[in-house]
């Protein structure tokens, strides 16, 4: 545990199983592909970089940041490239490998975005999901996660946490003045 945590809400050893899972999906479903999978940056490092690894098929992996949230622990409501693909999405199979599908927000601005680039398809896997958006539905999807803010496994608060290896939540104490 750590000082700042509230509570475990998923271990390593469930994130672990649930990863293998999805990682076992993926590979069924992309039999004949060859899918770019696309980690945002930074949140999704540590998800992604397992989750490759549970892909039994030959890949291809490019990296993306947005900005959306800043230091705040509430969305800012803009979402900006930060940095953008090396690799022309033209009639590709993309998977984009994200931490948290929140407000939704930063999924249908990077959906829009990457669509644009004419892949041959395009699909979402989300480590967590806290709220259910209807214009974003994810194929693959880790956890429900409740409403609380969680650090760990690549979530951060201000940059930090992000190395736990679960997913706790931050005490409130931390994030709020
Ligand atoms: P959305 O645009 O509101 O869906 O927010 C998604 C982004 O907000 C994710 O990429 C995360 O970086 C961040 N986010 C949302 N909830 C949390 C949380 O509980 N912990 C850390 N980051 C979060
Ligand atoms: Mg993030």
């Amino acid at each position: 545990m750590h000082p700042h945590i509230d509570h475990v809400i998923f271990s390593a050893e469930e994130i672990a199983k649930r990863v293998s899972e999805i990682g076992a999906q993926i590979t069924a479903d992309y039999m004949n592909s060859r899918p770019l999978m696309i980690c945002i940056l930074r949140g999704a490092s540590i998800f992604m970089a397992d989750l490759v690894r549970a892909v039994e098929l030959p890949i291809d992996i490019d990296f993306m940041a947005v900005s959306s949230y800043g230091k705040a622990a509430h969305s800012s409501g803009v979402v900006r490239i930060v940095k953008d693909l090396d690799t022309p999405l033209i009639d590709r199979d993309v998977i984009i490998v994200e931490d948290v599908l929140d407000s939704g927000l930063t999924l249908k601005y990077l959906s829009s975005n990457l669509s644009a680039r004419n892949p041959r398809s395009i699909e979402i896997a989300t480590l967590l999901l806290k709220n259910p958006s209807p214009a974003i539905t994810p194929k693959y999807i880790g956890f429900d996660c409740p409403n609380e803010f969680v650090v760990g496994y690549g979530l951060d608060y201000a940059e930090r946490y992000r190395n736990l290896p679960f997913i706790g939540a931050l005490k409130r104490e931390i994030y709020t003045v």
